[in-house]
């Protein structure tokens, strides 16, 4: 009967050893016992950048990247998307199961009626210039978070993760609107208890006067974006908050970890990057010029390719869809068309179809979030929103996996051997 083994050689010694496979993987420190001659410290796997490294058991987020596979916690995205409030799915991800209404009663109330913030978080943003950047303020007023909430180290407390949790949710769209108003030069808006997530986030970022006119149809799809951004395994950003996590920090500190990887534009910064192509492009007719710089190593087509995705996103489907929505009630936005086009050529190209290189979420996102009336620089932000619940749910499975350490990986060092040091005056 096959074996879930692996034996392997040491040509270098000629010993034989066998290490036990288990789900599709051999643990790493199993290489260790093997060793060279001399004082060899063991082998090691070398895998710059994760390529082929699981760092964890999780049971949170399910990818099938050759199939076009997302599922939450076992529920497929596209049903979730249809059927499923931001809340709900977070708590999904959170605690493992859909709530019952009653569940879902209590965390959307304890949500509610956390969503206001020191009033010195307020001051703390008004410090930062008119033109910060909305992603370098929400990292900072999180972090800072940590300080009004010193409780927050209490990280072995289940009923104080549970509060940090209900403040995280609730706060980050009371920061984010803030954010927004402060781009603007507007006053900021305080939450608003009667109106549920999503509409009291979109009321204090766009109210003006003390009005605001609600359109559902926007509302919904906003809600879907951020359903679609909720998890995604192992990215960045999440490894970011569990590396961070890792040392026991408080869960704002590493919150605040994962909106910083979130900004770089290989990650959640994809999506201003698409705009900021598409305005580049400028009109469809320069659409084949632009494929070929890129064919020719002079950037990247933003908001294509994906480490884990080798065919279309799922995401990026159900957000082609969200856009016919959108666009139906704010009107067509005109660099879509650029979009469509970028995305025809690349499809039929054989430089992105030899990579398997496929729109990817932030495809489209930028275009709907502009349809919407944010701003470019913004857009990174509306994905930190969404992807909150995920960060949060990985940061306490992390916690209560007994096989977790402080994350530290090990190098292979490359400099200098020893060598005495030089005198300042003796140096060339
Ligand atoms: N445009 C042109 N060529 C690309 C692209 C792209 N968008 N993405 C990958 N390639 C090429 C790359 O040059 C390489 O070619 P070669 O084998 O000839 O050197 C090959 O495809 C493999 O690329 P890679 O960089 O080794 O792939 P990766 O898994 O390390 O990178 C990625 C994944 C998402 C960072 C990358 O595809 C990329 O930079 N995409 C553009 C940025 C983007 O849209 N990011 C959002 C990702 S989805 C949301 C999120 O996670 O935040």
């Amino acid at each position: 009967m096959a074996e879930d083994t692996l034996t392997i050689t040491d040509n270098r010694t000629g010993h034989e050893y066998t290490l036990p496979i288990a789900d599709g993987t051999i643990r790493a420190s199993d290489l260790q016992q093997i060793r060279g001659e001399g004082d060899d410290a063991g082998l090691m796997a070398y895998d710059p950048a994760y390529l082929n490294t699981a760092s964890c058991r999780s049971a949170i987020t399910y990818i099938d990247g050759d199939a076009g596979i997302l599922r939450y916690r076992g529920y497929p995205i596209e049903q979730l998307a249809e059927e499923a409030t931001f809340l709900e799915t977070a708590f999904l991800l959170l605690e493992g199961e859909l709530p019952t209404a009653e569940q879902l009663h209590r965390w959307e109330e304890d949500v509610r009626y956390h969503t206001y913030v020191h009033t010195n978080v307020q001051k703390f943003l008004e410090g930062f210039r008119y033109d910060a950047h909305p992603m370098g303020m929400l990292l900072g007023a999180v972090g800072a978070l940590s300080t009004f909430y010193p409780d927050a180290k209490e990280i072995g407390d289940p009923d104080g993760r549970y509060l940090q949790r209900v403040r995280l949710m609730a706060k980050l769209p009371t920061i984010a609107a803030y954010v927004f108003r402060h781009a603007h030069g507007l006053p900021y808006v305080l939450p608003r208890n009667d109106l549920d997530y999503i509409g009291n986030f979109v009321n204090m970022t766009f109210e003006i006067g003390g009005r605001h006119e609600p359109n559902p149809v926007l509302q919904r799809a906003l809600e879907i974006l951020l359903v679609l951004h909720a998890d995604h395994e192992q990215n960045c950003s999440t490894s970011a908050v569990r590396g961070v996590g890792s040392s026991h920090v408080d869960p704002f500190s590493a919150v605040s970890a994962g909106i910083a990887a979130l900004y770089g534009p290989l990650h959640g910064g994809a999506n201003e990057a698409v705009l900021r192509m598409l305005d580049q492009i400028g009109s469809t007719e320069n659409v084949p010029g632009f494929i070929e710089e890129v064919k020719g190593g002079k950037g990247r087509l933003m908001g294509f390719g994906h480490r884990v995705y080798k065919s279309y996103d799922p995401r990026a489907k159900l957000i082609k869809r969200v856009a016919d929505d959108v666009f139906e009630q704010t009107g067509l936005n005109p660099k879509l068309e650029i979009a469509l086009e970028l995305e025809r050529i690349a499809l039929e190209d054989e430089y992105f179809v030899s990579r398997r290189l496929y729109p990817n979420v932030d495809f489209y996102s930028g275009l709907i979030y502009q349809a919407m009336g944010y701003p470019t620089d913004y857009f990174t932000v509306l994905f930190a929103l969404g992807r909150l619940p995920g960060w949060i749910a990985q940061w306490e499975e992390m916690l209560g996996d007994p096989e977790q350490k402080i994350s530290r990986p090990r190098q292979v060092y490359i400099g200098e051997p020893e060598r005495p040091y030089v005198p300042r005056a003796e140096r060339s």
